[in-house]
């Protein structure tokens, strides 16, 4: 066991450490894919997921909606049965393991209506490809780890290769760096970051536009190998209720990266501040003006908003492994979850 963790003290930490080369070799392969061409053609896509791959869907659609002209959908697959979705032109099911019973359920109802359907997941061979039209493969590899990784960063490589088909290779130039910046990221020092977190029992994820998803896809990581209640929000709605819950016991961790959602973010973090709410901002490096509103920064390079969405989901990754390790947490094997859901 400890020969296939690469000297690593956790399968999780090393599949953390092979997202560089992860998202480069799936971007690789993806150029290589022609049958992508047939992605201009529907206007209209259904994405179906659980889990971490949801997220990662999640990430797909604001992706779709800033840099294309199509109309992408995502649904939670376990909630797929329980309306009829309108025919759309593809219904997309993504699945690391190609097993979960709601993402293959999703499939097949999509199927009935005659809809075309495409696979992304990471296991050659599982039932998802057997079922679908046609399949994508993310080049994670084996994940081990019940906590995905890897494999959410392979999703987001396919999906941001996939939005640049759809952009007629608009993004090919920051897609074939990405790798860089997120090596850069592995080293990122998160100690004062999970000094903060201390003895918190609560705390909260926020972003906006593309850096919701992540807030969530970070809360989702924090809860499962620390058992720390995290939750996810998108910044604008904490007006809307989580507002109540904020004290000087309930660490927020901000993602404040500059574009569109950056002003706005920026005042958001005030306001939070002012409640009292001890603050980890994400920001870029170098940006002072987060740093001197935030009790804790961390930063990541420079580099295409689309990367970012990446390197920022691996430092959250970081921090929640950081976090759960501190508090000796069985880290590859949470309690009560399992690597793929069979049953519905
Ligand atoms: C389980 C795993 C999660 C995963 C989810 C969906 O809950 O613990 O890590 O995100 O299933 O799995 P899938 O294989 O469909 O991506």
């Amino acid at each position: 066991d400890d020969a296939k963790k690469g000297g690593f003290e956790h399968y999780m930490l090393k599949e953390i450490y092979e997202q560089p080369q992860v998202f480069y070799n799936t971007i690789k392969a993806l150029e290589k894919d022609s049958r992508l061409s047939m992605l201009r053609i529907p206007s209209e896509i259904t994405v179906a997921a659980c889990g971490t791959s949801y997220h990662a869907s999640m990430a797909f659609r604001y992706l779709v909606q800033e840099y294309t002209t199509k109309r992408l959908s995502v649904e939670l697959a376990s909630e797929f049965k329980y309306y009829t979705p309108p025919v759309r032109d593809m219904v997309i099911g993504v699945t690391q393991s190609g097993e979960t019973a709601d993402t293959l359920a999703a499939i097949e109802a999509a199927k009935a209506r005659n809809c075309p359907t495409l696979a992304v997941t990471n296991v050659l061979g599982s039932s998802i490809t057997r079922s679908a039209d046609w399949t994508v493969f993310m080049c994670a590899g084996p994940e081990i780890s019940v906590a995905a990784t890897k494999s959410f960063t392979a999703q987001l490589a396919v999906f941001m290769g996939m939005v640049n088909v759809m952009a007629d290779g608009r993004f090919t130039e920051p897609l074939a760096h990405a790798h860089r910046s997120i090596e850069r990221v592995l080293s990122t020092d998160l100690e004062a970051a999970v000094g903060l977190l201390g003895s918190a029992t609560g705390m909260f994820y926020v972003g906006r536009g593309v850096f919701y998803p992540v807030a969530l896809e970070g809360a989702l990581k924090m809860k499962e190998i620390s058992y720390i209640h995290a939750e996810g929000y998108a910044a604008g709605e904490l007006k809307h209720g989580p507002f109540a819950l904020l004290s000087t016991e309930t660490p927020v961790v901000a993602i404040c990266i500059p574009g569109q959602t950056y002003g706005v973010m920026l005042s958001n973090i005030k306001e939070m501040k002012a409640r009292g709410a001890p603050i980890i901002g994400i920001g870029v490096e170098g940006d002072t003006e987060v740093e001197s509103v935030v009790d804790v920064f961390v930063t990541v390079p420079e580099d295409h908003p689309m990367v970012q969405a990446v390197t920022v989901s691996v430092v959250l990754q970081l921090l929640a492994y950081h976090t759960a390790n501190a508090l000796c947490r069985d880290i590859d094997k949470p309690r009560n979850l399992a690597k793929s859901v069979t049953v519905e």
